[in-house]
């Protein structure tokens, strides 16, 4: 870790924050996970997921909400997404779950782990789901994010199935953990 003590801002982003969200989506993923695939699924991901196109699309949905963290001279560095759960969870809650959330991406660039950003993002996504009345919460997590499975355990979520998560051609095994 090379930033010991930088000053950060974290506040809500908005449609007009759709081109440095693709940027940093993208710079995260591959950092954290591009490792995984063939170049080529990565490739497909990264332009389904975090064109501009997409992060316009998930700015712009009044069912989502996103934070973003950014230093003193304005580059981000994290970033959350929450919302209304997208995850198939009907496979092992079969009574439905109307009002069910899910946080959808929590991502810092890896310089800045480990200096409670996650954390102070994580609360403001837990915060507005609970506002929008989103209960239960789930989260979806790469079976083998070890790290990210404890930092998500520390806030009371359990696993409770497991799906297949596309990437290009490649389908990773993701736990889903519930609140
Ligand atoms: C998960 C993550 C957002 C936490 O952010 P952070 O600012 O480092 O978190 P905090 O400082 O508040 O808490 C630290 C905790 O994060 C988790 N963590 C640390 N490094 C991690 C890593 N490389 N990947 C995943 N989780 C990690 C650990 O639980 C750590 O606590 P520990 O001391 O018990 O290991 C951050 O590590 C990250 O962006 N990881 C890579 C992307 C990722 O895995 N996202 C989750 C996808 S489901």
């Amino acid at each position: 870790m090379t930033n010991t003590n930088p000053q950060i801002t974290i506040r809500r982003a908005t449609p007009k924050d759709a081109s440095i969200l693709a940027a940093l989506g993208a710079a995260t993923f591959t950092e954290t996970f591009g490792h995984l695939y063939p170049p080529e699924d990565l490739q497909t991901f990264l332009v389904g997921s975090h064109s501009v196109g997409a992060w316009t699309h998930t700015l712009e949905d009044a069912q989502r909400a996103v934070w973003v963290a950014t230093l003193a001279d304005g580059a981000p560095i994290g970033f959350i997404v929450v919302g209304v759960c997208k995850l198939p969870i009907e496979q092992f809650s079969r009574a439905g779950e109307p009002s069910a959330g899910e946080v959808q991406q929590l991502y810092v660039l890896a310089q800045y782990h480990n200096l409670r950003l996650g954390s102070r993002l994580m609360d403001l996504g837990l915060e507005w789901l609970e506002a929008q009345d989103r209960t239960p919460l789930y989260i979806g997590v790469w079976s083998e994010n070890f790290g990210a499975q404890r930092f998500y355990g520390r806030y009371g979520f359990k696993k409770v199935g497991e799906y297949g998560f596309p990437v290009g051609g490649t389908v990773d095994r993701e736990f889903i953990l519930k609140r």
